[in-house]
C-alpha cells in the first residue's frame, strides 16, 4: 500500500508536469488565452501549477504507456478511464484547463479541470483515491498554512482562491465542489481560530453558508460571514473593485449570528403581530441552540433591545430550547 501511494504520487506529479507543459505549447494557445482573459498571468500559472489537458482523447495515456506504466495502475489513479464496452483506456481530462490539488505537504493528489467555455460539467474533479479524500482537502491550504493568519477565508471555487491569493489574501481556501464537512472544519481548526465565509452571492451560496456555520462552530471556530452585493463571487468582485475594497468588506464582516438572524427576518413581516411572535420564537430557538453561552447572553440582550421585546420574555422562550437540548 505504501508503494501504491508512492506510485500514485509519481503519476500525479507527471500529470501536473505534462498539463503545465501542454498549456505552454503553441498549438494550445487558446487554453493559455483562456487564463489570460481571466486575468491569470504566467506567474500565477506557475504559482498554482495550472495546466491544460489537450483535446486528444488519449494523448497523456500514450505517454504514460511509453513510460511503462500499467493500465491497472493508471485507471486506479483516477486520471484515466477504461471504457466498459471495449476495455479501451483513455484520459479522464481532455480539452480542460487544469488545477492541481495539493495536499498539505505540497504533493499533487488530485485535479480539477474546467471546460474552456460553456458546457457541462463546468468542472470535473478527479475521483477520490488512496491519496485524495475530498472531505479532508481544502484547495489553497498548502499555501495558506505557510504563514500565520489572524483568520482564514472560505470561498467556493478554484478561481476564487486564486484571485484572492493574487490580491494578497493568501489565507483563502475552498472546499471543492463538495459541501463543507466536519473533516474540513477539523482541518481548519488546526490552523486558525476564526473563519470568514465568503461564498457566492446567489441563493445556493447563502444556503451553503448557513450549512457551514454550525459545522465550523461545532469545532469552536469563530465564524463571520461576508455577503457580496453586486458581484456573483469573490473573483468577480476583485476584478470590479480591487483588493482594497475587499479588505474593507472583510474588516466589516458580520458575525454568523447576525447573518442567521437576517436570514430568518427575511421570512417574516415584522409589522404583523402574529408574524412578529413567530419570528421571535424562531430567534429564541436560534439563540437557545448557539454553541456558546456567552454568545447566547450577548445576543439575547442585543436582540431584546433591537426588536423591542422584554429580556425576561425572550429569556423564558430561549430556555425552552436550551432545556430541550440538555
Ligand atoms: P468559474 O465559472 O470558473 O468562475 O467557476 P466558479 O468557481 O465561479 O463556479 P461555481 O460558482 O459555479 O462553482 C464553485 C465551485 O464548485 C467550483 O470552483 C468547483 O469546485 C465546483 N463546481 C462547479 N461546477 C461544478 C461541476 O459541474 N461539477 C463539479 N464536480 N464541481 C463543480
Ligand atoms: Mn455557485
Ligand atoms: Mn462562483
Ligand atoms: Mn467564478
Ligand atoms: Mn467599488
Amino acid at each position: 500500500r505504501a508503494n501504491k501511494k508512492a506510485l500514485f504520487l509519481e503519476i500525479y506529479k507527471k500529470a501536473a508536469r505534462y498539463y503545465y507543459y501542454s498549456l505552454n505549447q503553441r498549438e494550445n494557445e487558446h487554453a493559455l488565452n483562456y487564463f489570460y482573459q481571466r486575468g491569470i498571468s504566467q506567474e500565477v500559472i506557475k504559482h498554482f501549477g495550472l495546466g491544460y489537458a489537450p483535446a486528444d482523447y488519449n494523448i497523456f495515456y500514450r505517454m504514460m504507456k511509453q513510460e511503462g506504466y500499467e493500465d491497472e495502475d493508471l485507471v486506479e489513479s483516477g486520471l484515466f478511464i477504461k471504457s466498459k464496452s471495449k476495455g479501451v483506456v483513455f484520459d479522464r481530462f481532455s480539452d480542460r484547463v487544469m488545477f492541481p490539488i495539493f495536499n498539505i505537504n505540497k504533493k499533487v493528489v488530485a485535479f480539477g479541470g474546467r471546460i474552456l467555455g460553456e458546457g457541462q460539467p463546468k468542472y470535473l474533479n478527479s475521483p477520490e483515491s488512496l491519496l485524495f479524500d475530498k472531505s479532508r482537502t481544502l484547495y489553497g491550504l498548502h499555501i495558506a498554512r505557510q504563514e500565520k493568519h489572524p483568520y482564514y477565508i472560505l470561498v467556493e471555487g478554484y478561481m476564487d482562491v486564486i484571485a484572492m491569493h493574487v490580491a494578497g489574501f493568501t489565507q483563502t481556501v475552498a472546499s471543492l465542489g463538495t459541501a463543507f464537512t466536519e473533516g474540513h472544519a477539523r482541518l481548519l481548526k488546526r490552523h486558525t481560530e476564526q473563519v470568514v465565509i465568503l461564498y457566492d452571492s446567489d441563493g445556493a451560496g447563502k444556503k451553503a453558508a448557513l450549512r457551514a456555520i454550525p459545522i465550523l462552530r461545532s469545532q469552536g471556530i469563530q465564524v463571520k460571514v461576508l455577503q457580496l452585493e453586486d458581484s456573483k463571487d469573490p473573483d468577480e468582485f476583485l476584478k470590479k473593485h480591487g483588493a482594497d475594497e475587499m479588505r474593507k468588506l472583510l474588516e466589516e464582516a458580520e458575525s454568523h449570528v447576525w447573518f442567521r438572524i437576517k436570514e430568518i427576518e427575511s421570512q417574516y413581516h415584522l409589522d404583523l403581530p402574529d408574524e412578529r411572535v413567530k419570528f421571535l420564537q424562531e430567534i429564541a430557538k436560534l439563540l437557545g441552540n448557539l454553541e456558546s453561552s456567552i454568545e447566547q447572553n450577548i445576543y439575547t440582550k442585543e436582540i431584546a433591545m433591537k426588536y423591542q421585546v422584554s429580556l425576561d420574555a425572550l429569556e423564558a422562550e430561549i430556555k425552552k430550547y436550551f432545556v430541550a437540548k440538555q
